[in-house]
């Protein structure tokens, strides 16, 4: 799998990106959309280093640790399955690079509380956060493990939703003062915003599986079957001859994503002249959903099925992000006076 001289000059030219996923379960569509669809698309143009991120999955689910395993198999497995491709992109496990756990605390250290008291994740969480037992330092410090996680890696461009833009905002300005400090110069990381729309959870709600609003990214199609004829529509449409509007229904903002222009005028006038009903309308995106995710849901079932594989794929990744990530934390120890 080593790079031809020819490729690591090509290599060399492209910028680099840097981004990562939480690992606490399965991934779900919303993560598709909110990441993964752009990590695919950016893996041509970008040197990119892709983290399974276990150690922020903790902070939330620590008593949880015993299912982490199965959880980094699973995302590891899920992004591979879904085109993530090792000769282009640096895919690896958080917690196998402990350099990004040592850089973390140098940044700890200089990162005054206020700043992170003002993160509006943060804020906005406290309250739920005290209920569930993680109104902790470790998730309080969330933020300053996700700046680690960049910066062991000098990478520049950070694709993200609207939502981690205030925690790339605070990664650059740790990054500056800790610049400052030991007088490095490593990079301050641009976001690249997302073009994507955002899927909404079953219900129309934010998708996430705390809501139970949320649909596996490869979903078993019996079960995706179940979810999608089971949502709400336009709650105006109660009998099947009542017409309907597309705009009040989250099964249209999901025709919207994944069928046809075709389906589209199909669903639009059949719903407003009662010409369909809400079974037809949901069952057309099924069938579409289905034949979108079945391919990597096969590719997914061999690899899980093939652990020794799928662990060759993981160590081949920690490899590669641990060279790099080794000589950049070398080159922070000689800067802090740390190492002669
Ligand atoms: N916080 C990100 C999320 O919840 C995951 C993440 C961890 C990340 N470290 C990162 C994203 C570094 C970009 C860069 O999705
Ligand atoms: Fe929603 Fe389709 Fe029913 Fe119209 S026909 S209300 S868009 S599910």
């Amino acid at each position: 799998m080593a790079l031809s001289p020819e490729n690591e000059k090509t290599n060399k030219k492209k910028p680099r990106l840097m981004s990562g996923t939480r690992a606490t379960g399965v991934l779900h569509v919303g993560h598709y959309f909110g990441a993964l669809k752009n990590w695919l698309e950016l893996q041509d143009q970008y040197e990119c280093y892709l983290g399974v991120m276990d150690w922020h999955g903790l902070t939330t689910a620590y008593k949880q640790s015993d299912k982490v395993n199965s959880w980094i198999e699973n995302v590891y497995a899920e992004l591979l399955a879904w085109g993530i491709d090792l000769e282009k992109s640096v895919l690896f496990v958080q917690s196998q690079v402990p350099e990004h756990l040592e850089l973390f605390m140098v940044l700890a250290n200089l990162t005054p509380m206020g700043w992170l008291e003002r993160v509006p994740t943060w804020k906005d969480a406290e309250e739920e956060a005290k209920q569930s037992d993680t109104h902790n330092l470790g998730r309080f410090a969330y933020p300053v493990l996700q700046a680690a996680d960049i910066a062991i890696y000098k990478g520049l461009f950070v694709p993200v939703g609207q939502d981690q833009v205030a925690h790339l905002e605070l990664t650059r300005e740790i990054i500056r003062r800790f610049n400052k400090i030991y007088k490095l110069k490593f990079p301050e990381p641009k976001a690249l915003l997302s073009q994507t729309p955002l899927l909404p959870g079953l219900d129309g709600r934010k998708m996430s599986k705390s809501y139970g609003n949320s649909i596996e990214l490869t979903e078993e199609s019996g079960s995706l079957r179940k979810k999608l004829m089971g949502m709400p529509t336009d709650p105006n449409r109660v009998r099947r001859n009542d017409p309907g509007d597309p705009e009040k229904c989250p099964v249209w903002s999901y025709h919207k994503i994944f069928t046809t222009q075709e389906d589209h005028r199909w669903v639009q006038e059949g719903c407003r002249s009662a010409g369909i009903g809400c079974g037809d309308c949901k069952m057309r995106l099924f069938e579409t959903m289905d034949k979108w995710m079945s391919p990597a849901r096969e590719k997914k079932k061999d690899l899980l099925a093939n652990t020794s594989l799928l662990h060759s794929f993981m160590k081949q990744g920690q490899e590669k992000a641990r060279a790099e990530a080794q000589k950049n934390l070398n080159e922070i120890r000689i800067a802090m006076g740390l190492k002669a």
